[in-house]
């Protein structure tokens, strides 16, 4: 039997005057699992986690955490988060431990072995006794994220976490959510409006579009590529494209000289020949992957992503 889910959203909606932001928001985030929260600006990312973690009242719909619900049961459901939505609040004063040690004495039962653990999930053990305003950003995300972890929440829920970070401090976020989703067995949900960002640290993606959930998809069933997208230029184009449909059943579109048809790439050499013998001059043959990028923009139609 599958576990209980970690976090439930059904059917949320949100409406701030009268402008229905979120329109229906349905799907289950599983324990240990990393969850991308996908979307243009403006998609709703922030509203949604925002009612996810009770700082904004839901309009419609409800989000049960762990089985508790954030709308009649807040205490109880909002035990099983950790989450950063703003920034995290430090005092720059005191160290990045002294700051741990100061929210951790505002949960009954957190030790110092606790606050040892969570440095280490986040990799923070080096500067940990350097004063927190000498950090830098990404650091300083760390030490919110360790805050966060420190009552060993179900869910961690991460806004945008690699928002102003270069390529190393990105690099180093992925690395310890993955660690954090294997070690605690915490679901992770992280939100971002870069798909490349995202696909390399996620089990699972859901896009958001105007308040709408328009897919939902593990990485790995969308990275698994059967078919490719061929595009072979050829004179005749719609002589091409006739031999193709009766020798193959494959329906092509023409672009110029252009046919572009989607076939398992093994398929070439027959397709080519096919061609050739039918007295088509075959100029060149590419072959695209459906990476899932492109997929994406499929399922979005049109550029809508970064
Ligand atoms: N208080 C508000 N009043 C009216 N509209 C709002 C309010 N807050 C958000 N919106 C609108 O709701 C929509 C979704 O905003 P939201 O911040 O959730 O998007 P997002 O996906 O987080 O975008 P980003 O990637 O830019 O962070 C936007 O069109 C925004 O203008
Ligand atoms: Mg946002």
């Amino acid at each position: 039997m599958a576990a209980e889910p970690a976090m439930q959203l059904i059917d949320i909606k949100k409406s701030i005057g009268k402008k229905q932001i979120i329109k229906g928001l349905t799907f289950d985030i599983n324990p240990g699992e990393v969850f991308g929260f996908l979307g243009p600006n403006g998609a709703g990312k922030t509203t949604t986690i925002r009612m996810m973690v009770g700082l904004m009242k839901i309009t419609e719909g409800d989000v049960l955490i762990k089985g508790d619900s954030i709308k009649s049961n807040y205490k109880d459901a909002i035990r099983h988060v950790g989450a950063i939505v703003e920034n995290p609040e430090m005092y720059p004063f005191m160290s990045g431990w002294k700051n741990l040690l100061h929210y951790a004495r505002m949960i009954p039962g957190i030790t110092e072995d606790r606050i040892k653990e969570v440095v280490s999930l986040v990799g923070l053990e080096k500067p940990i006794h350097e004063k927190a305003g000498r950090y830098s950003l990404g650091m300083r995300q760390r030490l919110g994220i360790a805050q966060a972890l420190l009552h060993r929440p179900s869910v961690l829920i991460l806004d945008e976490p690699t928002n102003g970070l270069d390529p190393h401090g990105i690099r180093e976020v992925r690395q310890y959510i993955r660690n954090l989703a294997e070690k605690e067995n915490v679901a992770v949900i992280v939100s971002s409006h870069l798909l490349s960002e995202i696909e390399m640290m996620c089990d699972r993606i859901g896009i958001i579009k105007n308040g709408e959930l328009i897919a939902i998809e593990t990485v790995k069933a969308l990275t698994k590529t059967e078919e490719d997208r061929i595009h072979i230029e050829a004179v005749p184009a719609n002589r091409a494209k006739e031999l193709i449909r009766e020798a193959f059943q494959i329906e092509t579109t023409i672009e110029g000289e252009t046919v572009k048809l989607t076939a398992k790439r093994g398929e070439i050499p027959k397709i080519v020949k096919c061609l050739v013998e039918g007295e088509v001059d075959v100029f060149g043959v590419q072959v695209r992957s459906s990476t899932l990028e492109e997929k994406f923009l499929d399922v979005i139609g049109e550029n809508a992503i970064e």
